[in-house]
């Protein structure tokens, strides 16, 4: 899957966003990192770190309503121990979005009580959305500010463009997300972030995606998934992940000409009710590769 670079990033571009990055970076204090909660490890950007330093931050598991509960719940827990504040959110519906003030302030109390020490009574700070494409950043900027009302507001003296609004007495968020790209050179990555639809599937072939998809779900057998397509009876163990995309598309009727089964049909038909959470609340990666 090494199209993938090809489309959606070239170096060109890559500079060009990492360079806007800084630019905005300098401007705030804490950066908020969206990731998709139902594959945290492949939706993040490996250069994030580097970029950002030791600026604090704050993840935001989104598309939680996508994903399986326990496994976010572990999730949190996982980057707590790490030291990292991650929250789940939902930033189609805004469940969740309640929590990001505190989440920022918990991640800022350091630096808020050094400038309240310094005399300053109520230190606002400055936060920016970062993460790879179609995370969500959109969604989230859009509902947070509207649930907060946004006064958005030019300032004098940052660059042109960068506009601000408040979230909380002490909290503005630039209305400009960072856009950062994904580890383009490793497989299991490209796959993951293609099973949730991160990459579009003009560049993929469905069939082989379809049949990797079903190689992890025969593993982790959603009860969903298995209701739905009325796989009680079989054992997915054995069975072949093709054979199984034959099964599948010959129970939605799915044949062309000839009573020979279109598994091509087959597989955007999988992985569009994937994609919408129909077999099941699925996280695909785990702590520790523990689903793995
Ligand atoms: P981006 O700015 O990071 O590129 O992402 P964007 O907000 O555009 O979101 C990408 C897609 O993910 C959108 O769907 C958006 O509605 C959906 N989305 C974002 N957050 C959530 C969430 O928490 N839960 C769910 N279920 N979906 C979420 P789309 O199909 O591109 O558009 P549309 O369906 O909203 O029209």
């Amino acid at each position: 899957m090494s199209e993938m670079q090809n489309i959606q990033w070239f170096p060109g571009h890559m500079t060009k966003t990492k360079r806007q990055i800084q630019a905005s970076l300098k401007l705030v204090d804490a950066v908020a990192e969206i990731v998709d909660a139902r594959i945290p490890v492949s939706s993040r950007s490996p250069d994030l770190d580097k970029l950002i330093q030791n600026k604090p931050r704050v993840i935001l598991l989104n598309k939680c309503d996508m994903a399986n509960q326990t496994a976010t719940k572990m999730w949190i827990d996982y980057y707590a121990k790490q030291g990292t504040t991650a929250i789940a959110v939902d930033c189609r519906s805004g469940r969740g979005l309640n929590k990001f003030p505190q989440a920022v302030n918990t991640v800022m109390k350091s630096k808020i009580e050094r400038m309240k020490s310094k005399g300053m009574k109520n230190p606002m700070m400055r936060i920016m959305i970062v993460g790879i494409p179609n995370v969500g950043k959109s969604s989230f900027i859009n509902k947070i500010s509207r649930q907060n009302r946004a006064k958005v507001e030019d300032r004098p003296g940052v660059t042109r463009g960068n506009q601000w609004f408040t979230i909380s007495n002490n909290l503005e968020m630039l209305d400009t997300p960072g856009v950062l790209w994904p580890k383009f050179d490793d497989q299991i990555v490209g796959e993951h972030l293609a099973f949730t639809g991160a990459v579009k599937d003009q560049i993929l072939d469905v069939e082989l995606l379809a049949v990797r998809l079903l190689d992890f779900l025969r593993r982790l057998k959603p009860a969903e998934f298995i209701n739905r397509f009325k796989l009680e009876e079989l054992e997915l163990d054995n069975t072949d992940s093709y054979d199984l995309l034959q099964i599948i598309g010959k129970k939605r009727g799915m044949l062309i000409s000839g009573g020979e089964i279109d598994t091509g049909r087959a597989a955007v038909m999988l992985l569009d009710e994937f994609r919408a959470a129909k077999l099941g609340r699925i996280t695909v990666e785990m702590p520790n590769g523990e689903w793995q």
